[in-house]
């Protein structure tokens, strides 16, 4: 622990909309619309909702408090409530946001391809070669290391006058461009089809397993939940916020903007015919379906594609920052460095693990699996027992600054019986799927 004053943020929604902005980001927009699309529609986003629900709000407010109360980061604060034995999930936090980062990087390099091509160039008349020709191999690497680049950068300038700064115009901007597509998309001949295919609700899709296992990794990617992101922007919080308001306030911004991310995405690609393309449910179809409807929508088009690449540009920016910040935070607390210092060679570290995705969607695709299901499933569990059954007194924790209520005692509850049950059970279901993308990577 350094004798240095801990940082701080600025004012109260600087540091909401930091939280917020670091869940909004991909997830929101490119993994909720392909899952949805995969997954067969509002049974998937049903799903996503209860677990956001049930499993989301306890582990945020277990992060806020540990992270409030510790005032470290995740490994010290881990190890703060928990004794030595416990800062070995605070480790596996780190390599969380490592390999998190990795791979988030490189879609975040496409999206400011995207956005500048867009921008400057307009939309090409092949998008499906297209992404295929900068999605991986030296064009995907380039925008990488831009894209983490910018994320350093503003991770190196500190809580106050980095991140909190960004957040502060970038969210805002974000919202009102997403809204905006959406109110336009209403407009559109056909777009009733985008709305039926979206809001669509099969009782079959919504007790198919996979469907539940996605859903749950779903609502934790997006959350930025697991892997003590959320934990660690708690950490310079002062004593005194109010973390059950917060709580609920990130988590239902998070949602809202995945379901208008739905109500712009859907509409948008049934009223230009581009159903079979998102259909195909892959990591790509956003990136081609959407170039493609915008491209036939002509100047108009560019205008909307150009603004709507920039949300995304912007949502994939904030979520990497809090990604870094996880293990540029603990770097601080465990060598004592500068964050300038930390920024740079963790920023520069995982950078260098990215490659392998930038080079191979497999490796991409993979990373992701193992991130979401494994790392940031089984992080959710060991907070919740950790908060549950191993910190003294979560409670009176968690409601400092808050109106203590009885409500912290069924929070509790749900942190020891509830959740632990839950993702137990996801995680054992994932475990085939997870296996099935390694098997076919590694047999390759
Ligand atoms: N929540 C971010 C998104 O939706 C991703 C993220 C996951 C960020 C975990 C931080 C921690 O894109």
């Amino acid at each position: 622990m350094t004798t240095q004053a801990r940082e701080q943020w600025r004012s109260r929604w600087g540091f909401v909309l930091a939280a917020i902005g670091s869940a909004v980001g991909l997830g929101n927009m490119w993994r909720f619309s392909y899952l949805t699309a995969e997954m067969g529609g509002a049974a998937f986003v049903g799903l996503y909702l209860v677990f956001t629900l049930l499993i989301g709000l306890p582990v945020m407010l277990a992060e806020l408090t540990l992270g409030r109360g510790a005032r470290a980061g995740p490994v010290a604060a881990l190890g703060h409530y928990g004794g030595p034995a416990w800062r070995g999930l605070g480790v596996v936090f780190v390599a969380a946001g490592f390999l998190i980062l990795s791979y988030y990087g490189v879609i975040g390099g496409w999206t400011l391809r995207y956005a500048a091509e867009a921008i400057w160039i307009g939309f090409p008349t092949d998008p499906g070669d297209h992404f295929g020709a900068l999605a991986s191999g030296w064009d995907s690497l380039a925008t990488q290391v831009v894209f983490m680049g910018i994320t350093i950068v503003i991770v190196a300038g500190g809580i106050g006058s980095g991140i909190e700064r960004v957040a502060r115009i970038a969210m805002p901007a974000l919202f009102a461009i997403i809204v905006a597509i959406a109110v336009y998309a209403f407009t559109l001949e056909g777009s009733g089809a985008g709305y039926r295919y979206y809001l669509n609700f099969e009782l079959r899709n919504a007790l198919a397993l996979d469907v539940v296992v996605a859903a749950a990794g779903q609502a934790f990617f997006s959350l930025s939940l697991g892997m003590g992101a959320i934990l660690t922007f708690a950490s310079y919080l002062p004593r005194e916020s109010h973390l059950v308001r917060e709580t609920f306030v990130i988590s239902f911004s998070d949602f809202g903007v995945a379901f208008v991310a739905g109500l712009m995405v859907f509409p948008l690609i049934f009223a230009l015919g581009m159903a079979n393309e998102i259909e195909a449910g892959t990591i790509g179809a956003l990136f081609v379906a959407l170039p493609k409807a915008f491209l036939s929508m002509g100047p108009v088009g560019r205008l909307i594609g150009s603004a709507f690449f920039l949300a995304l540009v912007v949502g994939a920016l904030t979520s990497a920052i809090s990604l870094l910040e996880v293990v540029v935070a603990a770097t601080i607390d465990r060598f004592g460095w500068g964050r300038r210092r930390a920024a740079w060679i963790s920023g520069l570290a995982v950078t260098g693990l990215g490659v392998w995705s930038a080079f191979d969607l497999r490796v991409l695709d993979l990373a992701d699996s193992l991130a979401i299901n494994l790392f940031l499933v089984g992080g959710g569990l060991g907070i919740a027992v950790f908060v549950g059954w191993i910190m003294a007194d979560p409670v009176g924790e968690a409601a400092i600054g808050s109106r203590p209520s009885f409500w912290l005692e069924g929070w509790r509850f749900l942190l020891r019986f509830v959740v632990p049950v839950a993702l137990v059970f996801v995680l054992w279901n994932s475990l085939p799927e997870t296996w099935e993308k390694l098997r076919a990577l590694l047999g390759s």
